[in-house]
């Protein structure tokens, strides 16, 4: 069942717990996705990066998005993840996507507004819903590099101001997580978290949630973190599969032999991240 990204977080938003978005660049990435959702009942965010769009191209991910969506029996909704390129929401928007994010957290706060209200406009003209970035969450996400020194956490008066004049739906906020892999044990800023929900009572967005320890996702999700964001596990798990396939069976040439176990790797990691962040049993119809 296709839904909006809007719908799926109001739903999240209203009843405490937080869906998974997870990237994806391939078709075994869609499947695992969708048997892991429809094996704990949860909605579900597919969502593509810039980058990910690059590899497969927009149409290909929204193709596999959307055949899966209509087949699943749990809402699945279609999201770009980090858009910077204005053409490539539009060509998103075109082609099926019920979500976009804009990413203009590398700007000045005013320029932030000015970009994601345009956005804003456009997408909600035709029933797309709008994630946006304020705050610098660090690390790398394809071909977007934040270093750790400019990461910033995300001030929730400006949140506040944001919200109200871009009109987005659901916010990424910056509270301590990075994209990419962590070094040590990542940090969250609880607190802060707090305050921005309390301010703003709307859907908000955990990036870089790979690697994050299992207590503090659920006290994020308990204090109102309603989209979690998840690539790096997923890579990993499909690497880790298709190594030991590989290096157990060097002379078999078939992809479907080496990449089916990846995609039952996948969807376990996928479906444990789904309890975790209580969205198990969530699904409607
Ligand atoms: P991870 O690299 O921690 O999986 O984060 C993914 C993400 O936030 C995508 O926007």
């Amino acid at each position: 069942m296709l839904v909006t990204g809007k719908e799926i977080l109001k739903h999240a938003h209203e009843n405490g717990y937080a869906v998974g978005a997870f990237n994806v660049n391939n078709m075994e990435q869609v499947q695992a996705i969708i048997e892991a959702a429809e094996e704990t009942q949860s909605p579900v965010i597919i969502q593509a990066s810039q980058g990910g769009l690059k590899y497969a191209g927009v149409e290909y991910i929204a193709g596999m998005g959307k055949i899966a969506a209509e087949k699943a029996s749990v809402p699945v909704a279609i999201h770009l993840d980090h858009g910077t390129d204005f053409k490539q929401i539009m060509a998103c928007i075109r082609n099926g996507f019920t979500s976009v994010m804009i990413d203009g957290s590398h700007h000045e706060l005013e320029e932030n507004i000015k970009i994601t209200k345009q956005i804003v406009e456009m997408a909600h003209a035709v029933g797309v819903s709008v994630e946006a970035e304020l705050g610098k969450i660090g690390g790398t996400e394809d071909d977007i590099s934040v270093d750790e020194k400019d990461a910033t956490y995300t001030d929730p008066d400006e949140a506040a101001r944001f919200v109200e004049e871009t009109g987005v739906d659901y916010l990424a906020i910056a509270v301590g997580t990075a994209h990419g892999p962590y070094k040590g044990e990542p940090k969250l800023d609880f607190d802060r978290i707090k305050v921005i929900k309390e301010k703003l009572n709307m859907p908000l967005v955990l990036h870089g949630s790979s690697g994050v320890p299992e207590e503090s996702i659920k006290k994020a999700v308990s204090l109102g973190i309603n989209k979690i964001n998840i690539d790096t596990d997923i890579r990993m798990a499909f690497h880790k599969a298709v190594k030991e396939f590989v290096s157990k069976n060097p002379d078999v040439y078939d992809p479907r032999k080496i990449v089916g176990p990846a995609r039952v790797a996948m969807k376990e990691v996928i479906a444990e991240k789904m309890r975790m962040f209580g969205a198990a049993g969530k699904a409607w119809r």
